[in-house]
């Protein structure tokens, strides 16, 4: 190597030299001998053989659009030349699409460009879709994501009309980029700021639009009950009917804003948890807690109440008699709990779920609650049905009321020791028999 200023001084007395023209010097590919016919020394090439190549034959290749012999990509630009007496230093150009990298005197790749190791030529990256082994032959902005050039799957997502991965929701903007119905804003001290100029060079941030919600894959969709007019503009879970976003099968679903998932009820369809991995896959179908998916005739999955558990008015599953409880004296279902059957009625009573006080009797057949002979009847400020009594019972209101009245064994009933009604029969005799 020669110290700086000697490179001045080598430079200055090659221009001085004179220079014969390119037209008397042979190019590449030509004969030469060295003696009458030389190779274009300008151009770094040698007589090798009776031909002119160039200098260096494995790191260099000759373009006909330089006139010139150009170092390959990764391959030394900056080098000292070797000429009968003299030797200088000199800077051969890179091959179409690299430079010579003033710091390490080797060729490089243009951004955008990759070094194709056989060749040592620099060729486009790859773009979206296509086949890769590594990040480095995809486009900057790509990721080798299972041998294909693709964006990252946690922070982008590729559009199309762009022809870029863009920013997904909460994620880093990309070129100020975000994905469809969100917007680039800028974090300053964890403040968000509105216009590009101010934040530019502080974290930026792709935020769903008003009116829009994140979905599971970083997207802003609209969201339940929000306004659609194709299925695409609504989460992926829901579907554009009349006009709005809503659970795929209404009437048979219940939206849950916690999950921005739709919960299939008694009797929805849903879909068999075979493996862990489908729950968050987007054509999952969840029944609401706690239902399981149960096989209903050959093909279809409907969800339904496990053992133990009964139907409720929401079309969910309460506890029913006997089952362990655990909030006292609670039908509410607050954070998740489970409740005690709210028809029969059940109440959690000393942990368990049972019918309100002594003078009711659970009924496993009617699945509800019945009043004992004796019992009150008058439910919600009115009498109540006779079938709210035991079998043989009737709802009698009291003298003068309308809506009040007690349980009393009917003709031809009497009332046992256990506050049951029995049936009587009469016997030919005219007497009257317990049954
Ligand atoms: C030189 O040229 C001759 C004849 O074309 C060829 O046979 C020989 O292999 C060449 N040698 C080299 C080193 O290229
Ligand atoms: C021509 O000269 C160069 C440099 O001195 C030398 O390396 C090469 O072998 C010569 N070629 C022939 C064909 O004589
Ligand atoms: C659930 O996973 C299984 C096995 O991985 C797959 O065959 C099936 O298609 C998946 N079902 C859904 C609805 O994604
Ligand atoms: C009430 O007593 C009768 C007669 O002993 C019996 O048959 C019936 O099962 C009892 N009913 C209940 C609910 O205990």
């Amino acid at each position: 190597m020669y110290p700086t200023t000697n490179l001045t001084v080598l430079f200055t007395i090659y221009a001085l030299l004179p220079s014969p023209t390119s037209s008397t010097r042979a190019t590449f590919g030509e004969f030469c001998d060295n003696r009458t016919i030389r190779c274009d020394s300008a151009a770094f090439l040698t007589c090798r053989n009776g031909t002119c190549t160039c200098l260096k034959s494995d790191a260099m290749t000759f373009s006909s659009s330089q006139s010139s012999c150009v170092a390959l990509a990764g391959e030394k630009c900056k080098f000292t030349v070797v000429e009968e007496f003299r030797s200088w230093l000199e800077e051969v150009g890179c091959v179409q699409n690299a430079k010579c990298s003033p710091s390490s005197g080797i060729c490089a790749c243009d951004a955008g460009f990759m070094e194709m190791p056989e060749s040592g030529v620099c060729s486009p990256k790859r773009v979206f879709g296509q086949g890769c082994n590594s990040n480095g032959e995809c486009r900057d902005d790509l990721k080798c994501v299972q041998g294909q050039c693709k964006c990252d799957p946690e922070q982008a997502v590729y559009d199309f009309e762009q022809q870029q991965c863009v920013g997904l929701a909460d994620a880093a903007c990309l070129n100020e980029r975000c994905t469809e119905n969100a917007i680039c804003r800028g974090y300053y001290g964890g403040h968000s700021i509105d216009s590009y100029e101010e934040y530019s060079g502080e974290d930026t941030k792709c935020v769903c639009s008003p009116g829009y919600t994140k979905s599971p894959e970083g997207l802003c969709q609209v969201g339940h009950g929000g306004a659609c007019d194709l299925n695409t503009q609504c989460l992926d879970k829901l579907k554009c009917q009349e006009g709005t976003c809503t659970c795929p099968f209404q009437g048979h679903q219940t939206f849950q804003e916690a999950y921005q998932d739709c919960y299939s009820l008694i009797g929805g369809p849903c879909t068999p948890n075979i493996s862990p991995k489908n729950e968050s896959s987007s054509s999952f179908t969840h029944c609401v807690k706690p239902a399981i998916c149960l096989p209903n005739g050959h093909f279809r999955f409907e969800c339904a109440c496990p053992e133990g558990m009964v139907e409720n008015a929401e079309r969910s599953c309460d506890l029913t008699q006997g089952r362990i409880c655990s909030s006292e004296r609670s039908t509410s279902g607050g954070g998740g709990q489970l409740k005690c059957d709210t028809l029969a009625p059940l109440f959690c009573i000393q942990g368990k779920c049972q019918c309100e006080d002594e003078f009711k009797i659970y009924d496993p057949l009617a699945k509800r609650c019945r009043g004992l002979v004796g019992s009150n009847c008058d439910r919600g400020g009115q009498l109540a049905d006779n079938s709210f009594c035991v079998d043989g019972a009737f709802c009698k209101q009291f003298r003068g009321s309308d809506t009040k009245g007690r349980c009393e064994c009917s003709k031809y009933f009497v009332e046992l020791r256990n506050r049951t009604c029995s049936v009587v029969e009469v016997n030919n005799n005219n007497m009257l028999l317990r049954g």
